[in-house]
This record gives structure tokens, C-alpha cells and sequence, in this order.
């Protein structure tokens, strides 16, 4: 058996990297394509570095595009890749453009794929990710869900159970194992902050980024909130282009900077006070750290970090948002637990179902 482990864009990096070492260990014959849908040293090489994971041994360069030009791009290349390769089984994971592509190449040329996060669902198809997540179930043929929800998802829809195992959640492995390092690193130190006495800030949907007025008035809201306390955002390239182009201005008190590496953002995220974003990653990281998390959305595709983490629907509004932050600050907000199997060790499940499946 070979197996294609993909990766593409920063989310991806988290949770493929622990299933990857997994089939390492195991001696499973693998090998690893990069598509390079995020291309930059701080989007993606330093999350090699910090998480262990071997080099890429095919690199697409598909590089930034629409929708269909970068999804196309992959689509092409990554045939290539299987056709000389000839891989037994694909795994991709998440929802970005080059998970849908590379899942759906795989399947035209019927080599079975395992989807790594299968099963979210916002219900909301205006957001691309929406669209990658549905397609890319539906062709899927081992279905690795992190979340109980994600299984009367698929149920809902027609996929058939024996495709879908609920195994925990990757991107938990990957923080367990170096949520000890990223804390011993103090990077709030280098930022002369507190810990426990800042906000930490992302921000880069579209929906929030490239709508000028969603994204004033969530720039009005955080500057807001850096009257209360230090506020440090990292800015994702989309939000910075942005920035630069209507000319916003932000308060002294919110540090801007260069998107961060892993174990800098990890540490910083694992003392923060709370966190504004509108990333799905983040929702089930905070989760995981027991950090409240104040979510710039109106909906979520991972309801369990509201159901039992520490995760809140907030939205854009600038009002909503300066309440959430005064109920935070008041020490009203639930502590949560864990969701089950979010115990770091969710890739030894999915090593253990690759490890005896018989590819026809
Ligand atoms: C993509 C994913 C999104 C994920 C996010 C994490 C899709 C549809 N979206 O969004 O689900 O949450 O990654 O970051 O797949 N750029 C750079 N350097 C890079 C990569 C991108 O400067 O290394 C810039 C380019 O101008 C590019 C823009 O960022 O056009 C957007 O990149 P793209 O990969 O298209 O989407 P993201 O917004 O990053």
C-alpha cells in the first residue's frame, strides 16, 4: 500500500502533520505533495520546522488565484502526480480549495480518499469552505470526523456509515504535543506583555475582510478593546492587503504583525486572556486550552466548541462585540471541557484503520 498525504494552506499543516509522523511510525509506505496554494515562509515552510514533518516530496506550485483558477491549477497537476506516483489511497484534509481538488482528481482516476475533518458543516454555502467540505465528503471514501455532530451530518445527507469513523481531532494532537515547548518559549515576553492580560486578534474571511464596512467596524471594535487591554494581531495577508488599501488606522495598544509561527502563536494563545477570530481552527483550539473565544461569525461549522467549549457566536457588530468583551472581562464566561476523543491521540486511530485496510 502507498499512501498520498496532501497539504496546501496553513490550516492544513496542523492536522495532516500528526497523521503523516503517524504513518512514519507504522512503516506505511507514504509520500508528501505540498500543492502550494499558501506559498509564503511564515504561511508555510516554518510550519514544517516547528511540527517535525518531512520535507514535501512533490511540490505543485499552484500558488494564490480565483477559485477556479487555483482549484483548476491542482486539479491538473495533482493528476500528474498520481499517475506517475500511483498512489493506493489519498488523504486530504480540511476544507480548502486544494482539499476539494485533490480529492475530487483522486476520485476521477478512483483512488480512494480519506478526508481528515469530515462532516463539518455551517449550512452556510456562501462560504467557499462550505462547498469544499460537502463535495469533498461525497466522494470520500473513508470519513475521519472529529465531532458527534459531523456524523448526523453525513447520515443526513446520504453517507453511508461504515465510511465514517469519529476519531478525535488531528489538529489536538498536534497541539498537545507542543503546547509544553510553545508555553516554555514566554513569547509574550518579547511582546512586553502579561500573560493572562492581553486580546489576541485573526481576522481573514472573506466576509469579514472584503466587505469595507465589516471590516471598519470591526477595526472601530478592536481598537475598543485595546482601551481595556493589550491587544496583539497578527495579520493574515488578505487583512493586511486590505488594510494597506483602505487605509485604516488602529490604535496604539493593538500590536500588528506578520503572521506567526506555530509554537509563537500556540504560547501566546494558551495565555491570552481571550481571542477574537474568525478562523474554524482557532474555535477548537481555544476549545482545547479552555481560552474564551469570542467568534467574529454568524455561524460555525464546529457547534461542539459552543456546546461544550469555550466558544461564542458574536458576529461583526461593533456593540455586540464591546459586550461580549465587558461579559469576558467580568469573568462571565464558561470554562468548558473537552469534547471526547479530543485527547491527542486521534491519528493512531486513523493509523489504525489505514494500517489494515486491503486497497482492491
Ligand atoms: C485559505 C482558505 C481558508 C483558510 C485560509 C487560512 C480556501 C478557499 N480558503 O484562505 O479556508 O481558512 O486559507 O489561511 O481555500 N497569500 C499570500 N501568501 C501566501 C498565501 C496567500 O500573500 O502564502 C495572499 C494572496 O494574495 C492570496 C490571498 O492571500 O491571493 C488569499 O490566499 P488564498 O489561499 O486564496 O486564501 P486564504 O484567504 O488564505
Amino acid at each position: 500500500m502507498r499512501v498520498c498525504n496532501v497539504v496546501a494552506a496553513r490550516p492544513n499543516f496542523m492536522k495532516m502533520a500528526p497523521v503523516v509522523l503517524e504513518l512514519i511510525r507504522r512503516g506505511i509506505d507514504s509520500f508528501l505533495v505540498h500543492t502550494g496554494q499558501h506559498y509564503d515562509a511564515n504561511m508555510s515552510d516554518v510550519f514544517f520546522e516547528e511540527l517535525g514533518m518531512p520535507r514535501p516530496d512533490v511540490h505543485l506550485g499552484v500558488g494564490s488565484g480565483s477559485h477556479a483558477a487555483q482549484t483548476a491549477a491542482v486539479l491538473t497537476a495533482f493528476e500528474s502526480t498520481c499517475l506517475e506516483h500511483k498512489p493506493d489511497l489519498v488523504v486530504v484534509a480540511g476544507d480548502v480549495n486544494s482539499t476539494l481538488a485533490c480529492a475530487l482528481t483522486a476520485a476521477k482516476l478512483n483512488i480512494p480518499v480519506a478526508h481528515v475533518e469530515a462532516g463539518l458543516r455551517s449550512f452556510d454555502r456562501s462560504m467557499p469552505e462550505e462547498v469544499n467540505r460537502v463535495l469533498t465528503d461525497h466522494v470520500s471514501d473513508f470519513l475521519f470526523a472529529t465531532e458527534d455532530d459531523a456524523l448526523g451530518n453525513l447520515r443526513n445527507e446520504g453517507i453511508a456509515d461504515d465510511r465514517v469513523h469519529l476519531v478525535g481531532n488531528c489538529m489536538v494532537d498536534t497541539l498537545e504535543r507542543h503546547v509544553a515547548t510553545a508555553l516554555a518559549r514566554r513569547p509574550w515576553e518579547a511582546l512586553e506583555l502579561e500573560p493572562t492580560n492581553y486580546a489576541l486578534v485573526t481576522l481573514h474571511r472573506p466576509s469579514n475582510v472584503d466587505d469595507e464596512a465589516a471590516l471598519r467596524g470591526l477595526f472601530r471594535a478592536i481598537n475598543s478593546v485595546s482601551e481595556r487591554l493589550p491587544v496583539v494581531f497578527p495579520l493574515h495577508p488578505r487583512t493586511r492587503d486590505r488594510l494597506g488599501r483602505l487605509g485604516l488606522v488602529l490604535a496604539p495598544g493593538v500590536r500588528l504583525g506578520a503572521p506567526m509561527p506555530y509554537l509563537e502563536f500556540l504560547g501566546l494563545m494558551a495565555r491570552a486572556r481571550f481571542v477574537l477570530t474568525d478562523s474554524g481552527g482557532i474555535q477548537e483550539e481555544t476549545t482545547a486550552l479552555g481560552i474564551p473565544c469570542m467568534t467574529l461569525r454568524e455561524n460555525t461549522e464546529r457547534p461542539i466548541t459552543i456546546r461544550q467549549g469555550t466558544n461564542r457566536l458574536i458576529g461583526s457588530d461593533p456593540a455586540r462585540i464591546k459586550a461580549a468583551v465587558a461579559e469576558v472581562l467580568s469573568g462571565d464566561w464558561p470554562t468548558g471541557v473537552r469534547p471526547p476523543l479530543w485527547d491527542g491521540h486521534a491519528a493512531r486511530r486513523i493509523g489504525d484503520i489505514i494500517e489494515v485496510w486491503q486497497p482492491a
